[in-house]
C-alpha cells in the first residue's frame, strides 16, 4: 500500500505535466479546470480553460455573465447542462461572498460531484479527500486485481475505501494530481503504457494478463438512435433561420436550424411536401453523430428562398452573425462540410 502511494508520487515528481491550473490554488480556477476536464482531454481542455479565464477572470465575472455567453464559450465541449450548472454555481458562490472551503459545501454546488469536490478540496484547501474517477477505478482495479464491477454499489464502496487508504494524508493535493496524471499517461485504457510502467512488477493485472479485462463494468449503456433532419433555410439576402432549443433534451439553450425528428429516415420528397416553396437540396444524408448514450442519424438539407418567410417559426439572422450564437458541434461540422459556414 505505502509502496503504491510512494511510487505514484515519485513517478509524478519526475514526469508531471506543467498545466496552468496546477500553478494555482485558487479554487475558482481549479473548479473551472475540473469542470472542463470532465468533458475533454487536457490537450483540448487547455484552450477552453484559457478562453474562460480570460473572459471571466473571477467567479464574480462569471456570475455576471449571461447563459448565452457561457454556452458560446462552452460550444464544442458537449453536455451543455454542465455549462449551465457552471453559471448557476458561479452565481451561488458570488452570493456566498467566497468559494466554499469544505468538501460538503463544495459538493452542494450545482454540477459538482464527489470527484470534483474532492479535487477542489484537496488542490485548493489541502483537505485529505481522495479523488475517485475513471482513472482511479482503472488503476486500482488493475494494480490490485479487483474484479468487482466499478458500477455496482459493492464495487463503488470497495474502491472508495481503498482510494481513501492509499491517499497520502499529508500531501493529498500531490497524490491526487499524481494518480490522475498516472492514469492519463501510464495506466491508459488501452494498456499501451504497461511496458514502461514503474509499478508493472507488482501489478496483479499485468502479472495475470488481465489488463484489458479490467476494470469490470456490470452494465453496458443502452444506446438510443434518433433521426434528425435539419434544414438550412437561407434567403437571397443571406438571412438564415435559427431557433433556440428550450426543451429538456440534448443541447438545451443552444441554437439550431429548423429540425424535424422522426423515428425513421425522412426523405427529401416528404420534406418538400411539407413545404413546397423554394429550392431544396440534400447536403448530407445519414451522417452519424455519436453522443454518450445516443446515436444520431442526421440529414442536412438546404432550402433557398428568395426572401424571408415570416410564417416560418424561428428567428431570422444574418449569415455573417451566426458565429454569435452557440450551436451544437454537430451543426458546425455539418455547415463546414456543406461549405456554408
Ligand atoms: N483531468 C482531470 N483533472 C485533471 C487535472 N487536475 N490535471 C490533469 N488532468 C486532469
Amino acid at each position: 500500500m505505502a509502496d503504491f502511494t510512494a511510487k505514484i508520487e515519485q513517478w509524478y515528481r519526475q514526469h508531471k505535466r506543467a498545466l496552468p491550473w496546477r500553478e494555482t490554488t485558487d479554487p475558482y480556477y481549479i473548479w473551472l479546470s475540473e469542470i472542463i476536464l470532465q468533458q475533454t482531454r487536457v490537450e483540448q481542455g487547455w484552450a477552453y480553460y484559457e478562453r474562460f479565464v480570460s473572459a471571466f477572470p473571477s467567479v464574480q465575472a462569471l456570475a455576471a455573465a449571461s447563459e448565452e455567453q457561457v454556452l458560446l464559450l462552452w460550444q464544442g465541449l458537449g453536455y451543455y447542462s454542465r455549462a449551465r450548472n457552471l453559471l448557476k454555481a458561479a452565481q451561488q458562490i458570488a452570493a456566498l461572498g467566497s468559494f466554499p472551503s469544505d468538501y460538503k459545501s463544495i459538493l452542494s454546488l450545482p454540477g459538482v460531484g464527489p470527484y470534483t469536490a474532492a479535487a477542489i478540496a484537496s488542490f485548493s484547501f489541502g483537505q485529505p479527500c481522495a479523488v475517485v474517477d475513471g482513472n482511479v477505478f482503472r488503476i486500482l482495479s488493475r494494480y490490485f486485481g479487483i474484479e468487482t464491477p466499478i458500477d455496482s454499489t459493492k464495487g463503488r464502496k470497495e474502491f472508495l475505501a481503498l482510494a481513501d487508504e492509499l491517499l497520502d494524508k499529508k500531501r493529498p493535493a500531490l497524490y491526487n494530481q499524481a494518480i490522475m496524471d498516472f492514469g492519463a499517461v501510464v495506466c491508459k485504457p488501452s494498456g499501451t503504457g504497461c511496458s514502461f510502467c514503474p509499478l508493472n512488477e507488482t501489478c496483479m493485472a499485468y502479472a495475470q494478463n488481465l489488463v484489458e479485462h479490467l476494470p469490470v463494468k456490470e452494465k453496458k449503456m443502452g444506446q438510443k438512435t434518433r433521426w434528425l433532419s435539419y434544414v438550412y433555410v437561407c434567403t437571397d439576402e443571406e438571412e438564415v433561420l435559427i431557433s433556440r432549443r428550450t426543451k429538456d433534451d440534448i443541447w438545451k439553450g443552444l441554437y439550431e436550424f429548423p429540425m424535424i425528428e422522426s423515428s425513421e429516415d425522412l426523405s427529401l420528397a416528404s420534406l418538400q411536401q411539407l413545404f413546397p416553396q423554394g429550392l431544396w437540396t440534400m447536403l448530407r444524408h445519414g451522417f452519424v453523430h455519436q453522443l454518450t448514450h445516443q446515436r444520431l442519424l442526421v440529414n442536412f438539407y438546404l432550402l433557398e428562398l428568395p426572401k424571408k418567410d415570416v410564417s416560418l417559426q424561428g428567428q431570422w439572422v444574418k449569415k455573417s452573425e451566426l458565429q454569435n450564437y452557440a450551436f451544437p458541434q454537430l451543426l458546425i461540422k455539418l455547415l463546414s462540410y456543406a461549405d456554408y459556414c
